[in-house]
């Protein structure tokens, strides 16, 4: 099968479309012959080999799919061959053919092309497992999620909308700034004109937010720890600032304050299959109905995967950069 291979190491990593076997599914196991599959900031770090993928993954890169099924395993019960699927993946995105565990795929609904929903699994249950999981948002409550015009970003305004929490971004510019607030956050801020802190105080009336999804890290532990309201919660979730920071576990204490780190890749197929099955519970309906939709930004081949990571890494995104790997 065709799938995208990693031409040299570190930043001089390429990636080139070449040839890669195809894999077999195991019995809980179910091959999709793929249409589409989107960039995630990850998939960038494991080109350059900061990221490898869990144990028994496949090497190839990619988080998610869509497509259709193609092969099951002997103890596949949900999905007949020749279903429309999306699947959240370890690894094998990026390629013509995937295996992943029936647990970790969700149906398409009618309506919605390959193309977005290849954009849904990787974000959605990201932002679903660490707000509403973890992090226990109710409505009424407020967010604040940094950089709002990245896929997490799109997606955490798009779920928490949808479950009536206000929300709070940032972002780097003004397009995105005015993007966000079309798509429903409470406000934007742009990071690039000042600290976010006291813009957020201010808009909780000096309380500050419930929850903080962090993919920033150490520059930002500081600021986070002082617009969190008493008995908050900051979910780490990336570290595009870095990773070494000074605490104040006086912050901490006194204001009872939870600071919680959190991974979806790696987690076992058990806890993924659990995960799944939540956010269809919960915003299945929703997603069926069409109000819940994933933003998609530009849709490119998969031959030209290169492209849409040098897209991503320049931040001119806004929401998935989605990749055609047949039509
Ligand atoms: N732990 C997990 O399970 C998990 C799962 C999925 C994703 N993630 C993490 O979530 C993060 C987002 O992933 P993604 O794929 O959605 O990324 P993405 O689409 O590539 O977007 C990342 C965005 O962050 C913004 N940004 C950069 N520096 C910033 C700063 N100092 N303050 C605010 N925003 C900033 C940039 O937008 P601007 O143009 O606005 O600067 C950039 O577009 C990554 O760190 C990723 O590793 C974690």
């Amino acid at each position: 099968m065709k799938a995208i291979e990693v031409i040299g190491e570190g930043k001089e990593a390429r990636l080139e479309l070449g040839e890669a076997p195809t894999p077999k599914p195991e019995a809980r196991e179910l091959r999709i012959a793929v249409t589409a599959s989107a960039v995630n900031r990850a998939d960038l770090l494991q080109r350059r080999g900061l990221y490898p993928p869990p144990p028994g993954a496949s090497s190839v890169l990619g988080l998610e799919c869509a497509g259709v099924v193609e092969e099951v395993g002997s103890e596949v019960r949900r999905y007949p061959l020749g279903a429309r699927v999306m699947a959240l993946l370890a690894g094998g995105g990026y390629a013509e053919q995937v295996v992943v565990h029936e647990g970790s795929v969700l149906p398409i609904p009618d309506g919605m092309s390959f193309e977005e929903a290849a954009a849904v699994p990787e974000t959605f249950l990201t932002c679903y497992l660490n707000l509403f999981r973890i992090g226990a948002v109710r409505e009424g409550q407020w967010v604040l999620v940094h950089g709002g015009g990245s896929g997490i970003g799109t997606s955490a305004i798009r779920l928490l909308r949808a479950a009536g929490v206000h929300v709070i971004v940032t972002c780097g510019s003004l397009e995105k700034v005015e993007r966000c607030r079309e798509l429903g956050a409470d406000a934007a801020l742009n990071y690039r004109e000042g600290p976010f802190a006291p813009e957020v105080l201010e808009l909780t009336r000096g309380e500050g937010v419930d929850l903080v999804l962090d993919s920033i890290g150490a520059p930002y532990l500081e600021p986070h720890l002082r617009c969190l309201r008493v008995g908050g919660s900051l979910i780490l979730i990336g570290l595009m600032g870095g990773a070494k920071a000074e605490i104040n576990l006086g912050m901490l204490l006194a204001r009872r304050l939870s600071l919680i780190g959190s991974t979806l890749r790696a987690r076992s197929v058990d806890e993924k299959a659990a995960i799944v099955h939540g956010f269809l519970e919960r915003f299945g309906e929703a997603l069926r109905s069409g109000t819940l939709q994933p933003v998609v930004d530009r849709v490119l081949s998969l031959a030209s995967a290169q492209e849409a990571h040098d897209v991503v890494e320049r931040s001119e995104h806004f929401g998935k950069v989605v990749l055609r790997v047949r039509d």
